[in-house]
């Protein structure tokens, strides 16, 4: 009598409330539904249940009050709701009990599965989906570096157990590519990822084939697409996090992927205006700035004795322009950000990060002196051939003119070979610092002819043999 059914009737009756309260839908304004005769044990944020007239119950979320009413929004379609509509109150803080039978499992943004392998099982330990990060006194530290399997980022951005970074790039430089190359690649105990109002091809063909089996079976993955309602888009950022906090408090190193945080500030920004809030930053709404800092605290290192989340959070950059409201404040709130830039995707180098943006703010204070010095030197040398690009592709720089920017030159075909990495390919943090090495070995200038033998400048070297990592 212990099947995953059973048990999971066993603990809903014992979620069961012990009275239940009735309202009515008294108006219908675009999305919004106002319900009277329980406005006063409701609070913002409460579920509850519209029945419609054709035996349909539609979830609902209390977003305001007015005039005496409670305004709701609906997770799903309106159709069949009318006036004197009951309305049956739901959870007043929505709870999800995930179990390590997760795994390998797809859910939508209310913990149903959405893969068709069954019923999820249900665990004894509820968390809220709205759930409150630990108190800043009670965390730990930022715990020891995370190898995330791409060595541009293990090496010149640094991601700590229990960091929070950002990935800030327009549409189509590759943030969800690289997102597949993290859960393929990084050594973490369990993943989970959101894909957070993306389209649904785009999210399919996200599981299917940049998840794959292996990736699928350490991982638990959140789904809500562009066609689902606000709320629904939302609470999947909401269920992403409830989910990565469960494993954290069985003590594991989560990577909490998030795919991305743009989506989830519109779909904020779609409930508040619904609700009557005014705008106040390009069409944003004071509490989309508001609800950013409270997703993403969620994320990081949890209390003493209990395990990490670490975030990685895609934010969509809109028209490339890294100063717009959501980018702003998204960087302000994170330890870091890796920017994807337009111009190297267009040159075909991925992953596209462009080094001399992107920041980690754990470095170098979890570095080795000799990487940090190896890191600095390659960081030299790519600042001095970006200063010079426009000159060297136009061809008004002669070799010979400036030492240090020969030296950038000659290094730049090394530099941008190590950047590279196929989707396939993962590079563990040894191999990453010395194909950097190699990399900042001495190179021959171009055009140069290599001495006899030698094995100094000038020498013919090939390029770093970047086959040397895990595939
Ligand atoms: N590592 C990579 N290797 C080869 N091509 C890539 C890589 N990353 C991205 N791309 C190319 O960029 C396109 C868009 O990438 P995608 O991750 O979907 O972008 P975004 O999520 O930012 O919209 C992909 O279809 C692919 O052609
Ligand atoms: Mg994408």
């Amino acid at each position: 009598m212990s099947s995953p059914l059973f048990n999971n009737i066993v603990n809903d009756l014992g979620r069961l409330p012990e009275r239940r309260v009735y309202g009515r839908v008294l108006g219908v304004q675009g999305l919004l539904i106002e319900i009277g005769g329980v406005q006063t044990t409701l609070s913002v944020g409460d579920h509850c249940w519209v029945h419609t007239r054709d035996g349909r119950q539609v979830a609902c979320e209390v977003v305001g009050f007015r005039t005496g009413r409670a305004l709701l929004l609906p997770f799903s379609s309106l159709d069949g709701v009318g006036l004197g509509c009951r309305v049956e109150m739901g959870e007043s803080r929505p709870t999800i009990a995930p179990t390590p039978a997760w795994l390998g499992r797809v859910i939508n943004a209310m913990g149903d599965p959405v893969d068709g392998k069954g019923p999820l099982p249900a665990g004894d330990q509820a968390i809220p989906i709205r759930n409150t990060p630990p108190p800043a006194h009670a965390r730990q530290r930022v715990g020891g570096k995370l190898d995330l399997g791409v060595r541009a980022i293990n090496t010149f951005t640094t991601c700590c157990k229990g960091q929070r970074m950002g990935i800030f790039a327009g549409s189509g430089v590759g943030k969800s590519s690289l997102m597949s190359m993290f859960i393929r690649h990084t050594i973490a105990d369990v993943i989970v990822m959101g894909l957070v109002g993306e389209r649904g091809r785009e999210a399919r063909e996200f599981i299917e084939d940049d998840l794959g089996e292996e990736g699928l079976a350490r991982s638990v993955t959140v789904v809500a697409t562009s066609d689902e309602s606000p709320l629904m888009r939302r609470q999947s950022a909401y269920m992403t996090l409830a989910v990565a906090e469960y494993f954290r408090d069985q003590g594991l190193d989560v990577l909490c992927l998030m795919d991305s945080v743009t989506r989830f500030a519109m779909a904020q920004r779609e409930i508040s205006l619904s609700a009557g809030e005014p705008p106040a930053s390009k069409g944003y709404t004071p509490s989309v700035f508001a609800e950013l800092p409270r997703l993403l605290e969620r994320a990081g290192p949890g209390r003493e004795g209990s395990g990490t989340i670490t975030g990685l959070f895609t934010v969509l950059v809109e028209g490339d322009d890294h100063n717009e409201p959501i980018s702003d404040a998204v960087r302000g709130i994170l330890d870091g950000h890796i920017v994807l830039d337009r111009a190297i995707a267009e040159r075909g180098r991925y992953p596209a990060i462009n080094i001399l943006r992107s920041v980690s703010r754990t470095m170098p204070g979890c570095n080795s002196p000799e990487e940090t010095a190896l890191i600095a030197e390659a960081r030299r040398l790519m600042s001095t051939y970006e200063d010079m690009a426009e000159l060297i592709r136009l061809g008004a720089y002669r070799l010979g003119s400036d030492p240090g920017v020969d030296q950038a030159i000659a290094h730049h075909p090394a530099l941008e070979a190590f950047l590279t990495q196929a989707k396939a390919e993962g590079t563990t943090f040894g191999a990453g610092y010395a194909l950097l090495q190699e990399a900042l070995a001495p190179q021959p200038l171009p055009g140069t002819t290599p001495g006899p033998g030698g094995s100094g400048p000038g020498a013919a070297r090939p390029g770093p043999q970047m086959a040397r990592s895990r595939s």
